[in-house]
């Protein structure tokens, strides 16, 4: 039931990086264009950090915030500067960045570098809510519950579904028929 998105499975850290900074705010589907084009004209953390802030905000249009677009930049800059041009693997390295929260830093960690950590955003905190838990969650219990779920192997394909269960079925108006839990 997976959804086939571009970025499933990819391996180049910074196309993953890239794919989670648009998802922060803007819908999947509205993301594969841009990404797409972000990442044919912007294809290294270099090649975005050299490029002028104008040409980050161009490819930016369509996908607003163009906050996200600036902070990606100075992102790119300090993979530039800190770490050779190379997406840092562990979750400490990641937050260090600008613009990258604990979701980003988790969600690249585990697609890009099979780091076991746990992505938690407001999806997964409803699929949590409502599958395992039966009630409302705190953010904390969110946390130590998503956690304490975490598989030894196939992290990033348990993340992943994680995401697609609240995207598909655990929405906001839950659509039960069909759920594979
Ligand atoms: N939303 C945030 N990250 C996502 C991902 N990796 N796949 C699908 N939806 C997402």
């Amino acid at each position: 039931i997976a959804r086939p998105l571009p970025w499933v499975g990819h391996e180049d850290p910074w196309a993953i990086l890239v794919s989670e900074v648009m998802l922060q705010q803007t819908q999947t589907a509205r993301v594969i264009d841009p990404w797409r084009r972000f990442l044919e004209a912007l294809p290294t953390p270099s090649a975005c950090a050299r490029a002028p802030l104008a040409q980050v905000l161009q490819l930016w249009s369509g996908l607003g915030y163009h906050r996200r677009a600036k902070a990606l930049h100075e992102c790119a800059r300090a993979i530039c500067e800190r770490h050779d041009g190379r997406v840092p693997s562990s979750v400490a390295e990641l937050r260090a960045l600008p613009g990258v929260g604990e979701y980003t830093a988790h969600a690249v960690a585990s697609f890009a570098f099979a780091v076991p950590v746990a992505v938690l955003d407001t999806n997964v905190g409803r699929v949590l809510a409502r599958a395992i838990a039966n009630r409302t969650l705190s953010r904390r219990e969110a946390r130590i519950m998503a956690g304490e779920l975490l598989p030894r192997r196939e992290v990033a394909r348990f993340n992943q579904s994680m995401l697609d269960l609240g995207a598909l079925f655990c929405r906001a108006v839950p659509r039960c028929e069909g759920c594979p839990v």
